[in-house]
C-alpha cells in the first residue's frame, strides 16, 4: 500500500487527515517538529483507527532530515500541513512566519525533487483571497494578502505554480500532481458523532473535530492562568483555582451553589475563550442524564448560534456558550430548567 508523508501530521488538521488516510488503507509517516502539537494526538489517531503510524520528529527547514524521511519511508506523496498559522502572531513576527512557512516549504520541495516524489497536497489558506470582493468566495477570486501569514501562503502558491510550469514531472498525463487546498472552516468527525451543522462564525464546526485535538493539545494551564482576570464581565467569577476537564480549562471551581452563573474558560482544543454556565445539579441527580440533555437542547433551540456544548465537571453539569469580550456570556440560559 502507498505511503504518504504528512508534514504537520500531529496538528489539528493533520491528525484528522491521518485518520482518513489510515482508514483509506494508506501507510502514514508523520513528519512534525511538535512545536504546536503533542504526540498524544497520534496515539489517539491510532486508537481511533486501530492502525499504526510512524512519527518522525523533525523540522521542515532541515533538508537532510526530510530527505532521510522520504527515503526511509518510501513515501510516494506528501501532504504538507506543517506551518505557523496565527494571523496576529504573523504580524508581530513576520520573519518567523516567512522562515517557517516559506523556507520550510522550499526545503521540502527540494527534498521531494531529490527523492523524486513529485506529488504534493499543500494546505494553503483562504487568506490568499485577501479582503473578499464577493461572497461566497470562488476559486477565480483575485488573490492578495493582508498579513504576513496570508502572504507566506500566497508565496508558496506562487512557488508551486512556477515549479509546475518549469518541471514536467509535476504533471501526469496533463493532470497536475500538486494540489492547493485553501481551507477556511476546519471541521472533522473522526469520532462517532455527526458533524455539527450550524456555523456560528467562530469555528463552531470544529467542536466535534476538537475531540481528537483535546488530546493533541493537553490542557494548557498557562494559557488559562494568563487569562485568569477579572475583566471578563462575567458575573462574580470565583477564581478559587482551576480544574482541567477533558477539553476545558475552567478558571474557577464549579460549585453546585453557583447554578446559573457563568465562568470564563479556555477551550484547550480551539484555543478559544468560552463561557461555561453551571446548571442545576438536580438535573443530574433526579432524572439523570435525560433532563440534563433536554435542558441543553432547550437552550440550544433558543440560542442556536451561541450554545455549543454540554458537559459535567466533578458532578456539576454545565453548558458551554459563546463568550463575548466585555459582555460576558452571550447567552443567558438562566437556570436552564
Ligand atoms: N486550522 C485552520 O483553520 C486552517 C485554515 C487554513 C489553513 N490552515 C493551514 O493548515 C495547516 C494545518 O493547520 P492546523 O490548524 O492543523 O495547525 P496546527 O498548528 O494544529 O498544526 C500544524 C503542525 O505543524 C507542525 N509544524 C509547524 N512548523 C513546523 C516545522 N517547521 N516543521 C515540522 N512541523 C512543523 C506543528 O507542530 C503542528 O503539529 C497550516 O499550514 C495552516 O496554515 C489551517
Amino acid at each position: 500500500m502507498a505511503t504518504v508523508l504528512v508534514t504537520g501530521g500531529a496538528g489539528y488538521i493533520g491528525s484528522h487527515t491521518c485518520v482518513e488516510l489510515l482508514n483509506g488503507g494508506f501507510d502514514v509517516v508523520v513528519f512534525d517538529n511538535l512545536c504546536n502539537s503533542h504526540p498524544e494526538a497520534l496515539a489517539r489517531v491510532q486508537r481511533i483507527t486501530g492502525k499504526r503510524l510512524h512519527l518522525i520528529r523533525g523540522d521542515c527547514r532541515d533538508h537532510t532530515a526530510l530527505v532521510a524521511a522520504l527515503r526511509d519511508s518510501g513515501a510516494s506523496a506528501v501532504i504538507h500541513f506543517a506551518g505557523l498559522k496565527a494571523v496576529g502572531e504573523s504580524v508581530k513576527q513576520p520573519l518567523a512566519y516567512y522562515d517557517n512557512n516559506v523556507v520550510g516549504t522550499l526545503r521540502l520541495l527540494e527534498a521531494m525533487r531529490e527523492c523524486e516524489v513529485p506529488k504534493l497536497v499543500f494546505s494553503s489558506s483562504a487568506t490568499v483571497y485577501g479582503d473578499p470582493k464577493w461572497l461566497p468566495l470562488t476559486e477565480n477570486h483575485p488573490l492578495s494578502a493582508t498579513n504576513p501569514y496570508g502572504q507566506s501562503k500566497l508565496m508558496v502558491e506562487e512557488i508551486l505554480r512556477d515549479l509546475q510550469r518549469s518541471d514536467a514531472s509535476w504533471h501526469l498525463g496533463g493532470a497536475s500532481r500538486c494540489v492547493l487546498c485553501r481551507c477556511r472552516s476546519r471541521a472533522g468527525t473522526p469520532g462517532s458523532r455527526p458533524a455539527e451543522p450550524r456555523s456560528v462564525g467562530w469555528r463552531c464546526g470544529t467542536w466535534q473535530a476538537s475531540r481528537v485535538m483535546g488530546a493533541a493539545r493537553p490542557p494548557t494551564r498557562h494559557y488559562a492562568r494568563d487569562r485568569m482576570t477579572t475583566e471578563t464581565g462575567l458575573p462574580e467569577p470565583l477564581p478559587t483555582g482551576y480544574r482541567c476537564s477533558d477539553r476545558y480549562v475552567i478558571e474557577a471551581e464549579l460549585a453546585p451553589q453557583s447554578m446559573g452563573r457563568a465562568y470564563k474558560a479556555s477551550d484547550t482544543a480551539l484555543h478559544e475563550v468560552v463561557a461555561i454556565i453551571v446548571l442545576a445539579p438536580a438535573l443530574r441527580d433526579q432524572d439523570g442524564v435525560m433532563r440534563f440533555r433536554l435542558s441543553f437542547k432547550k437552550a440550544r433551540s433558543t440560542h442556536p448560534d451561541a450554545v455549543h456544548d454540554y458537559g459535567e465537571h466533578r458532578g456539576v453539569p454545565y453548558i458551554t456558550v459563546k463568550y463575548v469580550e466585555g459582555l460576558g456570556a452571550a447567552v443567558d440560559v438562566g437556570k436552564a430548567s
